[in-house]
Formats: C-alpha cells, sequence, structure tokens
C-alpha cells in the first residue's frame, strides 16, 4: 500500500509516524505546501526507522504528483482553531485547501480511499466527496473515533478501570452538536447507565462535546493531534488489513436514519474497500431527534460553500 498523508502539520505529521511505525503501508507519502516543512520531518522520521524497526518508507515533498498512485490518502491540510474559534470559522478557508487538494487526487490517484479530517469535518469530507467524485464508500470522514475515545476516556477515569474495557460511541457531526450515546455505552458488557448516575454522565457527555475546545483552551496555538492522528491510524488499518471493523466515522448518508445527501457520523463497516456498509442501529425518540439537529448543522454548513 502507498500511502499519502497531505498537511504535514501536527495532526499530518503525527499520522505519517503512527502509520510508518505500525507498518500499516510499504510508502507514506507526506505532502505539504510549506517549502521544507514535510522534507525535514520526513526525514526526521526515516531516521527514526533503525531504532523504531520499521521498513515503510517515508518521503516528504512539496510536489503533489508524489501522490501518484496511493491507495490511500488522508487530508489534514488547512487551518487548525486557535482559542474562541469554532471548527466552522475554518469554514471558507479549508474549503478552498480541500478543494485543491482533492483535484490533485482525482488527477494523479483516481483509485485512492479518502480519509478526511479537516476541519468543519463533515463539510470537508462533502467538499472532497464532489471534488473527487468518487463514489461514496471511498470518501470518509475522521471524527467519531476521537470524540468517543474521549468519551471512553472520561467513563474509564470517572469509575476508575481500564480503558480497555469501555465500549462507547459518538454519533452526529462533529461539532456542538455531536452525539454521544450512554444507552450503548458499556463497561464490560455492564450497561453504563447501571454504573454511573444520571448527573454524572450528562457531566461526562457535555465534557466529550467541549473535549476539541478543552484542548484548544490549553495549547492555544493549534489543536489536539495526538488522540486524531490515533484515530486516523485506526482507520488506516482498518482498510489496509480488511479488519472489517464498526467505527464511527463520517459518511454519505442516501436516506438512512431519515437523513440524506450530507455527511454525518455514523456507525460503519470499514474494510478494503473503504466503507463496506452503514449500520443502522435503533434510537430513541430524543436520540433520533439530536441526530437531526446535528445534521441539519451540517446541512446549514454546507449551504454556504460555494461547489
Ligand atoms: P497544522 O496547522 O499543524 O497543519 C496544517 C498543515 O496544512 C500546515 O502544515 C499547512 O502548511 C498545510 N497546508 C495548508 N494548505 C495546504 C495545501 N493546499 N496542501 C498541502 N498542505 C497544506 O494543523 P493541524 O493541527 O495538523 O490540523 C489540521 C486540520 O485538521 C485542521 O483543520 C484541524 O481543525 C483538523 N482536525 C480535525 C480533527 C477531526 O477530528 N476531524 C481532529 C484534529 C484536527
Ligand atoms: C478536535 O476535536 C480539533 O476537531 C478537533 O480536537
Amino acid at each position: 500500500m502507498k500511502i499519502g498523508v497531505v498537511g504535514a502539520g501536527n495532526v499530518g505529521a503525527t499520522t505519517a509516524q503512527r502509520i510508518a511505525e505500525r507498518e500499516l503501508g510499504r510508502e507514506v507519502v507526506l505532502l505539504d505546501v510549506a517549502e521544507g516543512l514535510p522534507q525535514g520531518k520526513g526525514l526526521d522520521m526515516a531516521e527514526s526507522a533503525p531504532v523504531e524497526g520499521f521498513d515503510t518508507l517515508i518521503t516528504g515533498t512539496n510536489d503533489p504528483d508524489a501522490l501518484t498512485g496511493c491507495d490511500l490518502v488522508v487530508i489534514t491540510a488547512g487551518i487548525a482553531r486557535k482559542p474562541g474559534m469554532s471548527r466552522d470559522d475554518l469554514q471558507a478557508t479549508n474549503a478552498d485547501i480541500v478543494g485543491t487538494v482533492s483535484g490533485h487526487i482525482k488527477r494523479v490517484a483516481p483509485n485512492a480511499i479518502v480519509i478526511v479530517v479537516t476541519n468543519p469535518l463533515d463539510a470537508m469530507a462533502y467538499v472532497a466527496f464532489k471534488t473527487t467524485g468518487f463514489p461514496p464508500h471511498r470518501v470518509v470522514g475522521m471524527a467519531g473515533i476521537l470524540d468517543s475515545a474521549r468519551y471512553r476516556y472520561f467513563i474509564a477515569q470517572a469509575l476508575d478501570v481500564s480503558v480497555e474495557d469501555v465500549t462507547a460511541f459518538v454519533m452526529g457531526s462533529h461539532g456542538d452538536e455531536m452525539v454521544p450515546l450512554p444507552r450503548y455505552s458499556s463497561v464490560a458488557g455492564i450497561p453504563l447507565t447501571e454504573l454511573l448516575d444520571a448527573p454524572t454522565i450528562a457531566q461526562i457527555v457535555q465534557r466529550t462535546r467541549d473535549g476539541g475546545a478543552e484542548i484548544v483552551g490549553h495549547l492555544k496555538t493549534g489543536s489536539a493531534y495526538y488522540a486524531p492522528s490515533s484515530a486516523v491510524a485506526e482507520m488506516v488499518a482498518a482498510i489496509v488489513r480488511d479488519k472489517k471493523r464498526i467505527l464511527p466515522c463520517a459518511a454519505w448518508l442516501t436516506g438512512q436514519y431519515g437523513i440524506r445527501d450530507l455527511f454525518v457520523g455514523v456507525p460503519i463497516k470499514l474494510g478494503a474497500i473503504g466503507i463496506e456498509s452503514i449500520i443502522e442501529i435503533g434510537l430513541t425518540p430524543e436520540e433520533s431527534a439530536a441526530l437531526h439537529r446535528s445534521a441539519e448543522a451540517v446541512r446549514t454548513s454546507i449551504q454556504k460553500l460555494e461547489l
């Protein structure tokens, strides 16, 4: 597998490193417009290979043609949030960047699967989908795994148990309207609702929704990248190893959950072809209403795009 990572900033570089260290591909191409940045980071990572013990080749470049023949491309190019900014404040700038990058991918890697990371995530997945013209199973957005990882971590902390035993997931858009689902969360199979009281669960849900902003508040100059790159690497592994993982990701909906013509976070089966299927779980009227509010927020944001 040849894997492209576009954007050699915090998320892109950390993602390339995780892919290489886990040998998820034979070759990783790290592409950025900033001169020297992908070359420097790429070479630095490559020089860690003898110590880390991986044989994945890493190339850093400013030349989009280096993506030629990629099987998988991760788009992290764009600006990130600073304190006081919402993910939607990034939209106009990042739509141009993701549009340009998607044009390159369409030209030189027409068979690639594309994982979109750039924010606002659900709208940028739409830009990549429309610009590449790829079939919907080959364009997928990363957010739900990150939001769910935060949710799982907070649950594990509250119960003082291993994160390994916590299963939970978050649906909906990657924004303030995301939908963490306590009813589908469990610890070693025990429903979360039997282990924590409602006010504690509500606090965890709110902290999950604010998870990105909490990190921005600490960092001040940018946003999270360790957990985001872990989430991307999990998606890459599911695809390159054809794992058929059930993961919450942003997928193009064509009527599932009563939502159409939007990217929204839902459980999908992810394998070698990309999205193998979208899984529809039963939702209560309240959960369904929250998912629809989340989808409407995405629709409002994509209506501002000129594509
Ligand atoms: P960063 O600022 O560290 O890196 C972005 C990189 O993109 C820069 O190096 C920049 O030179 C590059 N870039 C800009 N235009 C480009 C182009 N046309 N082609 C190639 N490279 C280009 O930002 P960071 O922290 O890596 O975040 C990247 C994006 O990912 C942001 O939009 C951020 O909001 C988003 N993000 C999304 C997450 C999610 O859950 N979906 C999680 C974390 C970040
Ligand atoms: C996050 O949730 C920035 O969207 C990114 O950390």
